[in-house]
């Protein structure tokens, strides 16, 4: 075991006794009237509690005392439960889920598991008498809750009344446990107005849901658009469920929300599968979720099995490795994208956020920084789902302690100094004028037409593409835009200059003998000491090599290449498969343009503009005499591809060299595909590029062909792989 994990389990025991502690000591100071510590012991035990949470986020869960401030408030009367409410034993592997699974076996061998979402909301306890709400509370220390009867009768999903079903008659006596949850499609707008009113954002939407349903006037929550899973029962007269998904039948029956997503398996794999293919689609649910809750199904056994003081011994909450954590908003900045946009980005305090370190995050736009209520110096809540780009939510606006500013967007470019402007007015996005030189755009612009998605020019890395257009002075830039990069001499390159830096931080190297900035000739190696000669570097050869061969890249990759506004791979491709031809996309009307599938309006526009300037031209121009590809050899204009893919569905993971998600997928559509997110045994084939994950293995499982991410276009051209015939059942 490394330090790390001995590390991890020593806060999580101490956790576990603070978090039982503090609670006993609430419930002591607020029920009894009878507190044993002094208010300074309560506020070390809380404050160390904290401190482990900052360390360990994975820690905190929804009923920890840091979650439950003012749990027992003046507002809202205390009420019992009828039977306690219990909370759930979190594990944080796989390893941990089988370790529950082997100690519970004894009892519940051959019994069903009971797989479903752990929602990340607020719990609440309902009770209906003789099929009537009477009562809803929250979950309180577990005893006792607060009664939010009022505030939850606005929920439109929780009916008022059991409906009465065959086979599930109204049972005379009936407490519901359920999460009561907030729409993460709603949570921004619900950000943005409490911004617009001058009020705290929420952190996350599980706040948002707490914060909504205790509103003091009930017509406040009425506003909210909350809304109720049922997962649990407590008291009970008129029913005997005997299992779990019997439970659920019945609640469905009488009109309760209950999850569609729960599901019984026989297995710890097939547990393991639920919470893979969850892990994988958590954030396209209603909720948030931050974990998978699993449950021995039937009820005789649960009650063999019975619980310690807190948790059942029959269910076990798999947690999730957060994706939202905390850190220091240290700066707001903004860069310049290739179409002149100007980005404002927050510089954060180096957090690792799912599995990666997060450093920097996109801000959209002046509009947003605004309406997100952040202000620099804030603590704020970053979220990197998946491999989606890190953001921030919200600020933590509890811990402001009022040295934070407010950002201004900067009225000139900090590239080139020109006056930032909308291009449009009414254009919330602010843009930097200078097209052509600004070296921000151009630098932008030619990081992009090196990439993956248009010319794919190996060695012209970022860095390459700053020496050439931002050299060290007193180097004059060698390009002034992208017209002649196809016309680059070695000459030219030898003289460049720049200052090293650290790839981690980003910051100037220092030279230890001159302690100055450390400055390199970026292309050329250091002159021989007798002849004085220069020669070239390794990467300046191959780059000009490379810029050679990429010429005869496709002509959508080159369309791509140009940074027309609004233009990506999907739209390139729509233009090149469609004309075939650059001079016919340059002639063609808005009209022709605006009708191709995929293009529409705003493109067609976009595209026509383009092509009005001057410079803009040239490109194609300079392009063309350097013998880059203008014409696609085939397929006709109108002519299809062939459908070598005819009615199968493809699922694509992991990186394919030359593509992008969309343009790989735009590929296999062309082919007559269809493309799924998931695999299943249906799935005709998994193509997995580099770094492909559970996906691939699922894929192994069920004999699902795949193919590899270099054989791609192979498999374009070719075909399903053979000897894969699908069952004909
Ligand atoms: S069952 C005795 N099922 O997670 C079983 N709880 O960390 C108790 N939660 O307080 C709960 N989704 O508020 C259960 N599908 C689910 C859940 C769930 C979310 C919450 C619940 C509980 C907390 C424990």
């Amino acid at each position: 075991m490394s330090t790390e994990d001995t590390d991890f389990d020593t806060a999580r025991e101490r956790h576990e006794q603070l978090a039982a502690e503090i609670t006993e000591h609430r419930r002591r100071y607020y029920l009894d009237a009878a507190p044993t510590v002094s208010d300074a012991e309560f506020d070390r035990l809380m404050h160390e509690l904290i401190d482990i949470e900052t360390a360990h986020p994975e820690l905190k869960s929804a009923d920890s005392p840091t979650e439950q401030v003012g749990t027992f408030s003046e507002v809202f009367t205390p009420v019992r439960h009828l039977e306690k409410m219990l909370s759930l034993q979190d594990v944080f592997s796989e390893e941990e889920v089988r370790t529950w699974a082997e100690r519970v076996t004894p009892e519940a061998g051959g019994c069903a598991y009971l797989c479903e979402l752990k929602i990340d909301g607020l719990a609440v306890d309902l009770v209906y008498e003789g099929g009537r709400l009477v009562r809803a509370a929250t979950r309180g220390d577990g005893v006792t809750g607060e009664d939010v009867s009022a505030n939850v009768a606005t929920i439109a999903v929780v009916p008022q009344r059991l409906e009465p079903a065959d086979g599930f008659p109204v049972p005379s006596l009936l407490e519901v446990r359920g999460e009561v949850y907030f729409p993460v499609a709603d949570f921004t707008k619900l950000n943005e107005s409490q911004v617009a009113a001058g009020k705290a954002p929420f952190a996350n939407p599980r706040n948002a849901a707490a914060g909504s349903l205790r509103q003091k006037d009930p017509a406040g929550t009425a506003e909210r658009p909350l809304s109720f899973i049922a997962h649990g029962l407590g008291a009970l007269e008129g029913f005997v469920p005997d299992s779990q998904s019997h439970s659920y039948a019945a609640l469905e029956a009488w009109g309760l929300p209950v999850s569609p997503y729960y599901k019984l398996v026989e297995s710890v794999d097939d547990v393991f599968d639920y919470i893979h293919e969850y892990g994988g689609r958590r954030h396209d649910l209603v909720h948030q979720i931050d974990g998978i809750v699993v449950k021995l199904d039937d009820i005789v056994i649960q009650r063999r099995l019975g619980a310690t003081s807190r948790t059942p011994r029959w269910a076990v909450a798999y947690k999730f490795p957060p994706e939202e954590v905390n850190t220091r908003l240290l700066d707001i900045k903004v860069s310049i994208g290739r179409t002149g946009r100007a980005t404002p980005y927050a510089v954060l305090e180096p957090v690792t956020v799912a599995g990666s370190e997060v450093e920097f995050a996109t801000l959209h736009n002046a509009d947003q920084v605004a309406a997100k209520g952040v202000k620099i110096g804030d603590t704020v809540v970053v979220r990197k789902a998946g491999d989606v780009i890190p953001e921030i939510v919200a600020p933590v606006a509890a811990a402001r302690d009022g040295s934070e500013r407010d950002f201004a967007m900067p009225e000139t470019c900090p590239e080139c100094g020109r006056a930032l402007a909308p291009a449009a007015e009414g254009d919330v996005d602010l843009r930097c004028p200078n097209a052509r030189s600004c070296p921000g755009q151009l630098r932008e612009r030619l990081a992009y037409l090196s990439g993956r998605s248009c010319f794919d020019v190996d060695r012209m890395g970022y860095i390459a593409c700053t020496a050439l257009v931002q050299p060290l002075e007193p180097s004059e830039p060698v390009l002034r835009d992208e017209a002649g990069v196809f016309d680059l001499r070695m000459e030219d390159l030898l003289s460049i200059k720049v200052v090293v830096r650290d790839p981690d931080s980003g910051l100037p190297k220092i030279d230890p003998k001159t302690e100055r900035e450390k400055v390199v000739t970026y292309f050329a190696k250091q002159p021989d000491k007798k002849t004085g000669e220069i020669e070239p570097k390794k990467n300046a050869v191959e780059m000009l090599e490379n810029l050679e061969k990429v010429k005869s890249q496709p002509l959508w990759r080159v369309v791509n290449a140009l940074s027309i506004r609004h233009v990506g791979p999907v739209a390139a491709q729509a233009l090149a498969g469609h004309f075939a031809d650059m001079d016919r996309i340059i002639e063609a009307t808005e009209e022709e343009l605006a009708a191709i599938d995929g293009v529409g309006p705003t493109i067609a526009a976009a595209v026509k503009d383009w092509f009005t300037v001057d410079w803009h031209r040239a490109i194609v121009e300079r392009w063309r005499e350097a013998g880059v590809r203008m014409r696609d050899e085939a397929p006709e204009p109108g002519e299809e591809l062939p459908q070598t893919l005819e009615g199968a569905t493809v699922v694509i993971t992991g990186a394919i060299p030359g593509y992008t998600r969309e343009t790989a997928a735009a590929a296999v559509k062309a082919r007559g595909a269809k493309v799924a997110s998931s695999v299943s045994k249906k799935t005709s084939a998994l193509v997995a590029g580099e770094s492909a994950g559970s996906k691939y293995d699922k894929a192994e499982r069920f004999g699902v062909p795949i193919v590899a991410g270099e054989d791609f276009e192979r498999f374009l051209e070719d075909g399903l792989p053979e000897g894969d015939e699908s069952d004909p059942e």
